[in-house]
C-alpha cells in the first residue's frame, strides 16, 4: 500500500496509538494503554507500528513467552483506517519477523467471533490449538478451600496435570487470560514458588488441582487451568472469585475448554452471558520454515 511503512515502536507514538484504542471494544475499552509502558520497553520480542502517510494507524506485538515460545498480541488498527489491508500488512511483517527468530512455536488468542482475525490466521496457515471460553467474574469474600502446593508436590502435581484431559484440550497450555502459555516443570515451580496452585486432597491422593496465575493486560486473577470431579472443580473455580478479593483485585476470571470445563464452572456461579468464546491458534516450526512471505 503507498505511504505504508511498517517499523518498530517508538516511546513518540504512544499518544496516537492510545487515542486510537480507546474504544476497541465498545463495553470495554482496551489494554494497550495500561500495557504500553512495558511493550514499549521488552527488548525480548518486538512491537510494530504500520504509519501511514507519517500517522501511526496500527500496531501488532510479538512477546518471548519463554525460550523458543512466541505469543502474538495487541493487533489493532486505527477504525478510521480499517479494511485497506493495513492489518494483513502488519501480519506479514509480524510472520517475517517471527521467522528470524526461528521459534519452537508461535501462537496467539482471538475471539470466537472476531471474523477478521480468524480469516487471516486461517488463510496463513495456523491451526486451532484449542477451543476455550473465557468467563469474567466480580471478586467475592469467602474462604479458600484447599493447600497452596509447597516444592515437594511439586513431582505429584505435575504428573496430575500431564495427565488430566483439561491440558489435552488446550493441546499442552496454561491459561493466563487471553495469553496462553505451554505447561512444563519450570512453569509449575514458578507459579508453585508465587503460591498460585491449589490441590484438594481425597482419600490420602490428589483429587484436585487448580492453577490461578495473574492476568497481566487485566490485573484480574485467572483460573487458567482446573482438572478433578465435578465437585473439586466446583470449589476451584469459586476460589478463583475468593483468592482475587484476599489479593485485593476487584475481578477474577476463567479460561476454560468449551468442551467437558465450561458447564461445570457455570455450576460456580460464572455466568454464560459473562463469557466469550475463545480460539488459539497455533504455527510450528515446520509451518514456519514453508511459509511462503513475499
Ligand atoms: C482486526 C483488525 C486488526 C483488522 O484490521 P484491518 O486493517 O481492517 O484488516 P484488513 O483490511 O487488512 O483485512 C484483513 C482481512 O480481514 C478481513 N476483514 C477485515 N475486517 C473484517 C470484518 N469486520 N469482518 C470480516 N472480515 C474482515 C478482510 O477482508 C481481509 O481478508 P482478505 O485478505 O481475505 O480480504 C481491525 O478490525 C481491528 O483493529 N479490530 C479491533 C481489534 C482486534 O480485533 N484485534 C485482533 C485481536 S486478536
Amino acid at each position: 500500500m503507498r505511504g505504508l511503512t511498517l517499523r518498530d515502536a517508538l516511546p513518540a507514538d504512544r499518544l496516537a496509538i492510545l487515542d486510537f484504542c480507546k474504544s476497541t471494544w465498545p463495553d470495554y475499552g482496551d489494554y494497550i494503554p495500561r500495557v504500553w509502558g512495558h511493550w514499549i520497553a521488552d527488548t525480548g520480542g518486538r512491537l510494530i507500528v504500520a504509519e501511514l502517510d507519517g500517522r501511526p494507524v496500527g500496531i501488532g506485538k510479538i512477546t518471548h513467552l519463554s525460550p523458543g515460545e512466541l505469543w502474538l498480541e495487541g493487533l489493532r488498527v486505527d477504525p478510521r483506517y480499517r479494511h485497506r489491508g493495513i492489518a494483513r500488512a502488519m501480519n506479514l511483517e509480524v510472520l517475517r519477523t517471527v521467522r528470524r527468530m526461528k521459534p519452537r512455536a508461535v501462537r496467539f488468542c482471538t475471539g470466537i467471533n472476531n471474523r477478521a482475525t480468524r480469516r487471516m490466521a486461517e488463510k496463513q496457515g495456523f491451526r486451532v490449538a484449542a477451543r476455550l471460553r473465557y468467563y469474567w467474574q466480580k471478586a467475592r469474600k469467602a474462604g479458600v478451600r484447599g493447600d497452596f502446593a509447597v516444592k515437594r508436590d511439586i513431582e505429584g502435581v505435575h504428573d496430575f496435570i500431564l495427565n488430566s484431559r483439561f491440558l489435552r484440550l488446550t493441546s499442552g497450555l496454561i491459561a493466563e487470560g487471553w495469553v496462553f502459555r505451554e505447561f512444563n516443570r519450570d512453569l509449575l515451580e514458578a507459579y508453585v514458588e508465587e503460591k498460585r496452585v491449589i490441590v484438594l486432597a481425597k482419600s490420602g491422593a490428589i483429587g484436585g488441582v487448580a492453577i490461578y496465575p495473574f492476568e497481566e493486560n487485566d490485573g484480574s486473577l485467572t483460573l487458567g487451568f482446573v482438572e478433578g470431579d465435578d465437585a473439586s472443580v466446583k470449589v476451584l473455580a469459586k476460589n478463583c472469585m475468593y483468592l482475587a478479593r484476599a489479593r485485593n483485585l476487584s475481578d477474577c476470571s476463567a479460561a476454560i475448554p468449551s468442551r467437558g470445563y465450561a458447564r461445570r464452572i457455570e455450576h460456580a456461579g460464572y455466568r454464560r452471558k459473562d463469557s466469550e468464546g475463545q480460539v488459539v491458534y497455533e504455527l510450528g516450526r515446520r509451518d514456519l520454515e514453508r511459509l511462503f512471505i513475499a
